[in-house]
């Protein structure tokens, strides 16, 4: 074995032992900076620390059946939006997602199994979604997209909102 050997696979070592620290740094600097303002991408955080709500077993399917009809609604919300179709997205958006939509999923049922903060995300998704309903048939009378991709990004940052504080068990 000649003596540069170890020196050599020291030096490796070490680069390999300052790149993990700076991968470390960046992704703690990513994490600090996801509630900054503008552009937010989320870091993959490994840290979970959503709150565990428990909910009956057939509500909880039925719930997540649910959500998978919001997610639904969101892109025929948007395809309506591209394609003209106002009314259209303002009929999904009240009936799939607004206030129409309590009796149809069930909210008073659901409701007593949430905490109290949950309900009022929930409450507020109810309510932006209502209020992107109105904004999209302005959009339709004036032409102007933008207030309604404004209300419409109010309603999906409840989604966002809740998500990043609950999930099922
Ligand atoms: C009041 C809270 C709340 C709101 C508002 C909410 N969700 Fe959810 N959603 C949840 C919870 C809790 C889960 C389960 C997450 C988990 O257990 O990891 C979930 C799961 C989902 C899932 C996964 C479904 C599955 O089959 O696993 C989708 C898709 C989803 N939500 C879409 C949406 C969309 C789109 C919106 C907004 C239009 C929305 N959700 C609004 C609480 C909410």
């Amino acid at each position: 074995m000649t003596p540069g050997v170890p020196r050599t696979r020291t030096l490796v070592s070490m680069a390999l032992l300052v790149a993990a620290v700076l991968a470390g740094a960046s992704l703690a600097w990513a994490q600090h900076h996801r509630h900054g303002g503008g552009e937010q991408g989320v870091a993959a955080s490994a840290k979970d620390d959503r709150e565990f709500v428990r909910f009956p077993d057939a509500l909880r399917e039925h719930t997540l059946a649910n959500m998978r009809d919001h997610l639904l609604a969101l892109q025929e919300i948007q395809e309506a939006m591209a394609r003209g179709q106002e009314a259209v997205a303002s009929r999904v958006a009240e009936q799939r997602l607004g206030m129409s939509s309590l009796g149809l999923h069930g909210a008073h049922e659901v409701a007593k199994y949430m905490p109290q903060g949950m309900q009022d995300i929930g409450s507020q998704m109810h309510r932006n979604a209502s209020r992107f309903a109105i904004e999209i048939q302005n959009s339709g009378a004036t032409g102007d997209l933008k207030p309604a991709l404004e209300s419409l990004s109010n309603v999906t940052s409840v989604c966002v909102a809740c998500h990043a504080a609950y999930r099922l068990r």
